[in-house]
């Protein structure tokens, strides 16, 4: 009786404390920033000038930290490569970097400011957090001096490193992180005539041997904390969430957008749905690089996103988020992705199947040819399945239904696994896949789902003119992507986009540990040729 009675009262009391969990929230920011850029140059410019340009974009990421904090936000993001944009080589970054210690070292640079030498951006963004009482996620450049005799230390004598790095409310550093991808591999042979098709390939950072495993404990929450490319990996950014359990992840980007399945609205509230993690999104805003979309995602839907191809300006987002979002009792469920696919047979298999591209993927469709049915679409072991009900058909509007598995691109890097509801460029066929922004069909209901043989699916809706359509889709236990609450807005895609990393090619090992693999990658990547294959830097 004693012992049962204890039971109830500890289950109780767990009980209380997870609904005392699940009440805790905390108010995050995110900046998308308008850079002020630094003219390119092919000769270094002075330290003085190289600081002087930082601190014309500390200027404004200042002014809106202030206003961040003002409105209560305990966490501010601001984007990748926000002080200084992104076309360099080796050796025209080198003056806008400085060395950041491990945050180990235990140091406030708002305090100490001469403890680790010639440290100005450091010390300033430290006493930004400091001053305002607010935790700042900033981008910045490190430098390590490393042995000129040893063969992985690059000509010039330093490792560079795209890095992130964190400032509590004391001004405090606590976490750093150097980014793994994008195409840091390319090392530093780079013309300089590339730079200008190819910002991608960031010749101007190195990468560390093994991505970085970086978070960090607040009262709100634990935070993990990756960079743009890195999103479409398996390393740190799954490993962060499934192993180290993390509540929310800050994530600076330089984001291009690409349709129709990689716009950053877009695929950023898709990963964090998928993930089931709070992910806090700063991008860059350059609307001729089609660099814009930031947001405040949570694993239930978008709490708040911007994205705007009209004007220059910046724009800072603020939205309430669930510092444990595992323990609120609107933490959705465990998907798997194939249930509901893999056990119907009843939809006839490629009816007027053909083969299209969305970018260099060859996809295969099939046309929406009615107001209403139910149509599947196969490539090698991904059937993809979809019940749909048109609102009423437009005569001038095509829509498909595609199915994808394979390495996607022209490096047959990333194994992907899509099924996507698309609308057409034009009534043309051979129009499926290219990169269109207006639809005005409405679905009255539709359902998609495909036979994964991944359980990294990101469900991705994106409506017309480039909207998310919060609250008004969900993902079912048996992986069913379905509509909710009434017909939709005009839909561009409604997208199962599925990464299988385990049957990624194996990658290049990281590092620019010798000239002979530089060159390979090199060569790998030259080959990559367009935008439209690599998103983002
Ligand atoms: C770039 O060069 C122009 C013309 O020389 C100059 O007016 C401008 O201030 C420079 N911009 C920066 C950021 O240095
Ligand atoms: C922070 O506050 C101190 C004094 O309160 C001031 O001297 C300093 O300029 C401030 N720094 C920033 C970056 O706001
Ligand atoms: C060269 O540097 C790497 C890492 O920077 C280190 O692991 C290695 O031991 C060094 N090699 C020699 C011969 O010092
Ligand atoms: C965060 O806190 C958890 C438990 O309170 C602890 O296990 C973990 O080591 C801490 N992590 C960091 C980075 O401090
Ligand atoms: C921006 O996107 C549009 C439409 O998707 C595309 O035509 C254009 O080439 C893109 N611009 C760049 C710089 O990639
Ligand atoms: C489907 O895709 C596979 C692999 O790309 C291709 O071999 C096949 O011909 C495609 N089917 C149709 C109908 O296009
Ligand atoms: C699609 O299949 C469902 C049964 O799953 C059926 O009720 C419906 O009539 C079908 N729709 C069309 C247009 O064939």
């Amino acid at each position: 009786m004693i012992v049962s009675s204890f039971r109830t009262s500890t289950a109780i009391f767990a009980l209380i404390i997870l609904r005392v969990g699940a009440l805790e929230t905390f108010t995050a920011a995110v900046y998308e920033h308008t850079l002020i850029l630094p003219n390119t140059t092919v000769t270094p410019v002075s330290l003085d000038d190289a600081l002087l340009l930082m601190n014309k974009n500390i200027d404004i990421l200042e002014r809106e930290i202030k206003q961040a904090a003002k409105q209560g936000a305990q966490i501010i993001v601001t984007p990748e490569d926000a002080l200084y944009g992104w076309t360099f080589t080796r050796e025209t970054i080198f003056p806008y970097l400085e060395d950041i210690p491990d945050p180990q070292v235990n140091w406030i640079p708002c305090q100490h400011s001469d403890r680790f030498g010639y440290t100005p951006v450091q010390v300033r963004l430290s006493c930004l957090a400091k001053n305002n009482s607010i935790y700042v996620l900033a981008n910045m450049g490190d430098k390590k001096p490393c042995d000129p005799h040893n063969s992985t230390c690059p000509p010039g004598g330093y490792h560079q490193y795209n890095t992130n790095v964190v400032y509590d409310t004391e001004g405090k550093l606590v976490a750093r992180y150097h980014k793994v991808r994008g195409a840091a591999i390319l090392s530093w042979f780079v013309p300089i005539h590339l730079l200008q098709y190819h910002l991608y390939f960031e010749p101007q950072f190195d990468v560390p041997e093994k991505p970085e495993l970086v978070t960090f404990n607040t009262t709100f929450g634990k935070f993990g904390i990756f960079t743009c490319f890195d999103i479409l990996f398996h390393d740190p950014a799954v490993t962060l969430v499934k192993d180290f359990h993390v509540d929310t992840i800050l994530f600076p980007t330089a984001w291009m957008n690409v349709l129709p399945l990689l716009t950053a609205i877009e695929f950023h509230s898709a990963w964090a749905m998928g993930m089931r993690v709070n992910l806090l999104v700063a991008n860059t805003h350059n609307i001729g690089l089609n660099m814009t979309g930031s947001g405040i995602y949570a694993p239930q839907s978008p709490k708040v996103y911007h994205y705007d191809m009209q004007t220059e300006m910046g724009k800072l987002l603020f939205s309430e988020v669930d510092s444990h979002p595992r323990v609120s009792p609107a933490y959705p469920a465990a998907v798997n992705w194939h249930a509901y696919a893999t056990t119907i047979k009843l939809f006839p298999v490629q009816k007027n199947a053909f083969q299209g591209f969305i970018s260099r993927d060859a996809f295969n469709f099939t046309e929406l040819f009615d107001n209403a049915g139910n149509l599947t679409v196969c490539q090698k072991d991904l059937c993809c399945h979809l019940s749909y009900r048109m609102l009423g058909k437009e005569e001038n509007e095509v829509y498909v239904l595609g199915a994808f598995s394979g390495r996607h691109g022209q490096r047959r890097r990333e194994y992907w696994q899509v099924c996507t509801m698309l609308k057409c460029k034009t009534t043309d066929l051979t129009t499926c896949g290219w990169p269109v922004d207006t639809a005005s069909t409405r679905f009255e209901m539709f359902s998609l789902s495909g036979t994964f043989g991944t359980e990294y699916v990101f469900p991705e809706v994106l409506l017309t003119k480039i909207h998310l359509s919060p609250g008004k889709f969900e993902v079912l236990q048996d992986g069913r992507l379905v509509n909710k609450n009434g017909p939709s807005e005009p839909i561009l895609t409604a997208s199962l986009f599925g990464r299988w990393y385990t049957k990624d090619s194996s990658s290049i090992p990281g590092g620019t540990s010798n000239s002979a693999t530089t060159h390979l990658a090199h060569t790998y990547f030259i080959d990559d040729g367009s935008f439209a294959d690599n998103v983002m830097g």
